[in-house]
C-alpha cells in the first residue's frame, strides 16, 4: 500500500527546475517541466551518485550535472548507451500542491 505525501507548492518548483524534498526513502528530486508536468525521482544519479536535482532539465529528462548521462522522467532509466535506472515514484498534483506516493511502512516508519 502507499500513502499520498504533500510535499510542496506547484508554484514553488520552477519550470524546467527541480525542489529536494526530504521523504523516508532519502533526497527525492521533484523537477517540473516546460510543459508542467511534475516528476519525482530519487536524487541519486545511476551512474555515480550525482545530485539529479542540479542537472539540466529538458523535455522529459534531466541531464546529470556530473558526467552528462541523461536519465528519464517517465521510467527513471539512463538513456542508451548508457544504463542504469534510478527510483522513481508517483506525483499528483491536487489543488495546487505535489503529492509523492510513499510506501505505507516507511511513511509510518517516519512518523
Ligand atoms: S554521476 Fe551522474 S553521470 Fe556520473
Amino acid at each position: 500500500m502507499t500513502r499520498w505525501i504533500d510535499v510542496t507548492a506547484l508554484a514553488d518548483i520552477p519550470r524546467r527546475g527541480s525542489r529536494v524534498v526530504a521523504l523516508p526513502m532519502g533526497p527525492v528530486a521533484v523537477f517540473r517541466t516546460g510543459d508542467d508536468q511534475v516528476f519525482a525521482l530519487l536524487d541519486r544519479c545511476p551512474h555515480k551518485g550525482g545530485p539529479l536535482s542540479q542537472g539540466i532539465v529538458h523535455g522529459h529528462a534531466v541531464t546529470c550535472p556530473l558526467h552528462n548521462w541523461t536519465i528519464e522522467f517517465a521510467t527513471g532509466a539512463a538513456r542508451a548507451p548508457d544504463h542504469g535506472c534510478t527510483p522513481r515514484f508517483e506525483v499528483r498534483i491536487v489543488d495546487e500542491r505535489v503529492h509523492i506516493a510513499v510506501a505505507q511502512s516507511l511513511a509510518e516508519a517516519a512518523e
